[in-house]
């Protein structure tokens, strides 16, 4: 037992390491995070997800917002790092279902962009951050 958990240590280590070579700048990224991602997914997280009822034009207005938000928010996260962008690009996707569900008041296309947008924020923070 104790042998996997220090193999576990290790394998994770290595990862560390193996992710600070090409490291990233981190330079105002908190503050986009902040200002910007968060407040947008958590209005885009806060709608509901089981409603049998469409939408009424309050909440539509929020999506367009917070969708907007995540749109301005990604020119300045661009980095050099083709890892990095991938998960910046498939961010880039999701957000255009949620645009575009907007647009066509689609509350099926807006549920996708809704599922798929947590994906590239839980996988960047797990590479890029330790923890
Ligand atoms: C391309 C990489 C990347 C993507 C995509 C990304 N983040 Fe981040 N995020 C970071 C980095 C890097 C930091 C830490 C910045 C620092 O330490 O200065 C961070 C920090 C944060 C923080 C601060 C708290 C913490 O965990 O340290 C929050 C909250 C956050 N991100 C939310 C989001 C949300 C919500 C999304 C998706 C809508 C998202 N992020 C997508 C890279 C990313």
């Amino acid at each position: 037992m104790k042998r996997v958990l220090l193999l576990f240590l290790i394998f994770h280590l290595h990862l560390f390491a193996q992710d600070t070579d090409d490291s990233v700048d981190f330079t105002g990224v908190m503050q986009v995070m902040m200002t910007l991602l968060t407040p947008a997914s958590n209005t885009i997280w806060e709608v509901d997800y089981f409603a049998t009822e469409p939408y009424d034009d309050q909440t539509w207005q929020g999506i367009s917002v917070a969708s907007d938000q995540i749109a301005s928010a990604l020119p300045s996260l661009a980095r050099d790092n083709a890892r990095w962008m991938n998960y910046l690009n498939e961010l880039q996707n999701a957000n255009n279902k949620i645009r575009d569900s907007v647009e066509f008041k689609d509350m099926v296309l807006f549920l996708q962009g809704y599922d798929e947008i947590y994906y590239p924020c839980e996988d960047c923070h797990t590479e890029f951050l330790s923890y």
